[in-house]
């Protein structure tokens, strides 16, 4: 053993009871740190609880403006690309009956190619049943369909289909593919959604976009409430229509929101932000003779 080991254990006790009632014998101080310290446990909370929603890129404006040419651009399977670079978790499209947009070699080439994962939204109809078979997407998300809207106007009527959409839903099991239900934020749609033997829910937040004041502010307070009664059920959350840069915020915040599916906003501001750089080099080829 050193000689020196008892000096040395001397000093350091002395060091630290010089420590101590400098710095710990102090009630002011003491109270401070442990402020401190509840503060970084409170910190350490909110991050543990709070699990951030996700987010789903809906590209099929990117196809709406192809479909208007009946051209090859601008191809969403190369915006799905540009979505995925600037974070979008995962790139749903909506492939209609009537082809409006999205076309059937979009779906399959973007199961191929993108890094994330694939929500393709359809009706329920035996034709999408066999796409979805064949293209395997990671999700499907059953969307109610009417050939004159302009947009998916409300969520799914689940009650008058109930055992037509067990069979529909239990088929696209079958092909392990999960399935979500875009339904109003109503409580009976939710225990529907259970008894069907959906994965997931989307709920419609088209109705929130549209109000304002204490009306958005009661919507809000339906869907917050349609979130925890589905989490109760079991069933996952997504939310979805209608957001956008000034009003996604509150969506986000509510707990356990799964993912948020937006398309219209961020294809708006990809043009706002685009279109003079797009102009400009247009300009250039014509200054450049
Ligand atoms: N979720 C569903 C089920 C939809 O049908 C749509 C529109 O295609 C969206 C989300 C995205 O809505 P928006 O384009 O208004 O963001």
């Amino acid at each position: 053993m050193n000689p020196n080991t008892g000096l040395i254990l001397c000093q350091i006790s002395k060091d630290f009871f010089k420590f101590y009632k400098l710095y710990i014998n102090n009630l002011s101080v003491c109270l401070f740190l442990l402020a401190i310290i509840g503060r970084l446990l409170d910190c350490l909370e909110i991050k543990i609880s709070k699990i951030m929603a996700t987010l789903g890129v809906n590209i099929d404006h990117i196809a709406n403006v192809r479909q208007a040419r009946k051209t090859v651009e601008p191809d969403p399977v190369q915006f799905a690309f540009l979505a995925e670079l600037g974070g979008a978790d995962s790139i749903t499209v909506h492939l209609r009956e009537d082809r409006r947009h999205i076309q059937d070699r979009d779906v399959f080439l973007l199961k191929d190619t993108i890094k994330t994962k694939l929500n393709l939204e359809m009706a329920a109809t035996e034709e999408m049943l066999e796409i979805a078979k064949k293209t395997l997407p990671d999700y499907v998300t059953l969307v109610p369909e009417k050939r004159e809207e302009v947009t998916t106007e409300g969520g799914l009527d689940l009650k008058s289909n109930l055992q037509y959409l067990k069979n529909f839903v239990g088929n696209l099991k079958d092909s392990n593919i999960e399935v979500s239900a875009f339904i109003d934020p109503v409580g009976e749609q939710i225990h529907y959604s259970k008894e069907i033997g959906f994965d997931f829910i989307e709920l419609h937040t088209g109705k929130y976009a549209e109000l304002s004041g204490s009306e958005q502010y009661k919507e809000l307070q339906r869907i917050i409430e349609s979130t925890h009664l589905a989490n109760d059920l079991g069933l996952v959350v997504n939310a979805g229509h209608g957001l956008n840069f000034n009003n996604v915020k509150k969506i986000a915040s509510i707990d356990n929101i799964n993912e948020l599916n937006i398309g219209h906003s961020i294809v708006a501001r990809a043009l706002a932000i685009g279109l003079e750089k797009s102009v400009r080099e247009m300009k250039s080829l014509l200054t450049s003779i």
